[in-house]
């Protein structure tokens, strides 16, 4: 049964009887079709947000027909019981992800900023290696002595699957490492499927699909689900991830080795030395990787590899770009996710037109309202699109985006699709204007745009369910408390049965083992898995903490800048409080902090200052108090856990680049001196900054001092 476009579009408020019976029947269906495809894993066709609006929608519809309520509605299931899970393995250094650039431009400016940091001058080359990046499943695989000893998938990127077993089956991925080899030593590399290959094992499956349809017409035995992917990635994904290992080695899977991560000690001096050494252990290594001896041979080797792109035995979505001296990558370093050193150059994105149905409202954990559009289902680079991002009203204005229109729906990379714009040839005479509303869809308070902002946002704030709800799925999250089992969909159950309010609530979920146990599909397992795992992350580090908040801009980066800073939970709540009168000594303190700017300042005093966030908070924190945050880098440097503050020119490296050595060495680097400071390093041309210290008598170190004392 396919969902009648026309019917979808339509307020449950306005639909008749017989309208909602054909609306709950489709939803019934495809509810099943997704739940399938995300139990069988790794292949859903839609994002959770999108499954969700299914699941409202449904919900939404048999509240107003309660005689309607099917005996397969989706409400009465819970989805299947997931899968025995793997076991988790941790990584000995995080697993990270790359920032991306589309154009020429894109990759000067990438280059450019590697100059600024290390202070390059013009004249000096940057010599790269450039490497074909394959959409597939990348993997950390541990050798002990040569030995494949461990591997498992990216998870969060610091944590994923022991998938060992299944891993082992596959012939490139050697066993044994021919040597001289480091005593222990982390590879990285993505396991794939040709093209070739995964049309063949698509074709195999439908048919098997087709068969098990024709059991259920029979009224025979169905046996397992059979998962149709979507994408060589999905089937790569999915064939990693089997519970049994004989299933993942009758899959044609390949894998090129192309990183590093935790090492005894450094295999090479450069990347191209390194993927030759990566050749001599027995790993197979893309053969288009080529050492480019400066940036200006990107360009041309970015559109070679664009040509033989459709030749290719396998399918690649852009070429990665990697600094090849490793000491230079090692000065680089990080930021939050990505390295400094790499990039992966994206092909142009994919375009297809389509209809849009209508556009919905969805409301954010910080009540903004974002437009989102729903269109008649077209796939774009090989995946289904249904809904597009329209970011905010102004855009959805100044494209003239009505509703009925036929659409320019854009897709790059995993970023979610974006409208270009419309086929004004196309516009239908009953095109209609979409008028944003001024009220919270949800809780029905004004919504309203302040000053300069192109956000509408809920005035609702804590009794608004959209953002309650929405605050609550952050909070669990994986990157946030990373509560195994606290997805979005049991949150909305928790949230709808009046289990869960706040996040302190979780933690009480254990005084009400016997409502859990009430609710349709939660056995004893279940019920006693999830209150272990809630357990288990009482105490997390103060910076998931923070970031658990889900403050509006405290992102992961700012959570660990704050927690760094203020170490404990009591000491930042006292001073983000103090920091509520402007001119504190508080406040200028929370000024100081490199990376925190006055609106990020601005929205922490907000929050505190809200009576009602703060008694959330400290009910919160009596229930599952934070972790202090430990000082980051090498404990053993006279820089761990000290406030720095770096003035003047330096001469044998930037600012920016002194800075994140000495937050690596644990220290706090702050921008402005106070009686807190513990070290000012002055170079050339220090101003005030200078001055202050040594009236304050903080100590005041030159370059070389600062270099011998960092070990530089
Ligand atoms: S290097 C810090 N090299 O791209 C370096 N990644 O967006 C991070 N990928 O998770 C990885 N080909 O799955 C690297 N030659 C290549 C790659 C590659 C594909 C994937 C990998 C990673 C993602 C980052």
């Amino acid at each position: 049964m396919t969902a009648d476009p026309a019917l979808r579009a339509r307020d449950p408020a306005t639909l008749t009887e017989a309208e909602a019976a054909a609306e709950l029947a489709a939803l019934a269906a495809e509810i099943a079709h997704h739940d399938a495809l995300y139990h069988g894993k790794d292949a859903p066709e839609i994002s959770d947000a999108a499954y969700d609006a299914l699941v409202l929608r449904n919900r939404a519809i048999e509240a107003r027909f309660p005689a309607l309520i099917r005996a397969d509605s989706p409400s009465r299931r819970v989805g299947a019981a997931a899968a025995e899970g793997f076991a988790k393995s941790r990584h000995g250094e995080p697993m990270l992800s790359l920032n991306n650039v589309f154009s020429e431009e894109e990759f000067a400016e990438f280059c450019a900023s590697i100059r600024r940091f290390l202070g390059l001058p013009a004249e000096e080359k940057l010599p790269f290696v450039a490497e074909p990046k394959i959409d597939g499943l990348s993997i950390n695989l541990l050798y002990e002595h040569g030995a494949f000893a461990k591997g498992a998938t990216r998870g969060d990127g610091m944590e994923g699957e022991d998938v060992t077993q299944n891993l082992l089956t596959i012939p490139s991925l050697p066993k044994r490492l021919r040597a001289p080899y480091p005593a222990r030593i982390e590879i990285r590399g993505e396991v794939f499927m040709d093209k070739a290959d995964f049309l063949a094992f698509r074709a195999a499956q439908e048919r098997a699909f087709e068969e098990r349809e024709q059991r259920r017409a029979r009224g025979e035995k169905l046996g397992e689900a059979i998962v149709i992917p979507a994408n060589p990635r999905n089937a790569a994904a999915g064939s990693v991830r089997q519970l049994d290992p004989r299933i993942t080695a009758s899959r044609p899977l390949k894998l090129f080795a192309y990183a590093m991560g935790a090492a005894s000690e450094p295999p090479a001096d450069s990347h191209h030395e390194f993927l030759a050494r990566l050749k001599h252990w027995g790993f197979a290594v893309n053969p288009l990787s080529k050492r480019l001896a400066s940036e200006q041979e990107a360009a041309a080797f970015q559109r070679s590899i664009g040509e033989q792109r459709a030749s290719l035995a396998y399918d690649i979505d852009g070429v990665v770009y990697k600094i090849d001296r490793l000491d230079w990558q090692r000065r680089l370093g990080f930021v939050g996710r990505a390295p400094r050193w790499a990039t992966a150059w994206k092909f142009p994105a994919e375009q297809a037109t389509t209809r849009l149905l209508d556009i919905e409202i969805q409301v954010g954990r910080t009540g903004a309202l974002t437009p989102r559009a729903v269109m008649q289902p077209v796939t774009v680079g090989g995946v289904v699109v249904r809904h597009a991002t329209l970011h905010n009203e102004d855009e959805i204005a100044r494209k003239d985006i009505r509703i009925g229109d036929t659409v320019i729906l854009q897709r790059a990379g995993d970023v979610i699709p974006q409208i270009l714009g419309v086929v004004l040839e196309k516009r239908p005479r009953d095109a209609r204007p979409f008028v944003f509303p001024d009220h919270c869809p949800v809780c029905g308070s004004h919504a309203i745009r302040d000053g300069e902002d192109v956000v509408r946002r809920c005035t609702g704030g804590l009794i608004c369910a959209a953002q309650t709800v929405e605050r609550l799925k952050h909070f669990a999250s994986r990157r946030a408390m990373d509560i195994e089992g606290l997805g979005e969909e049991n949150i909305q159950i928790l949230f709808d049965r009046d289990l869960v309010h706040s996040p302190a609530e979780i933690f009480r979920l254990h005084q009400h083992r016997e409502k859990l146990l009430a609710l349709e599909g939660w056995g004893d397992r279940k019920v006693g898995k999830l209150l272990d795992a809630i357990e288990a992350r009482r105490h997390v580090p103060l910076e998931r903490f923070i970031f658990a908040l889900g403050i509006r801009r405290i992102g992961e980066q700012n959570a660990k800048l704050l927690a760094r800073h203020y170490h404990t939970l009591e000491e930042w709540r006292a001073k983000m409080i103090a920091a509520h009168v402007v001119g504190s000594e508080a406040r200028e303190e929370l000024g100081s902090i490199q990376g925190i700017g006055p609106a990020i300042a601005e929205e922490l005093v907000e929050f505190f200052a809200e009576p009602r966030a703060l008694a959330a908070l400290d009910d919160l924190a009596r229930e599952a108090p934070p972790l202090p945050a430990e000082a980051a880098g090498a404990s053993d440097s006279p820089f761990a856990g000290k406030t720095m503050v770096f003035t003047g020119t330096l001469e044998t490296m930037t600012r920016d680049e002194a800075e994140a050595q000495a937050e690596r060495l644990g220290a706090k680097v702050t921008k402005s001196v106070s009686k807190k400071t513990d070290f000012v390093v002055v170079g050339t041309d220090a101003g005030s900054k200078a001055t202050k210290a040594a009236e304050l008598g903080v100590r005041i170190l030159t370059e070389a001092e600062w270099r011998q004392m960092a070990a530089l």
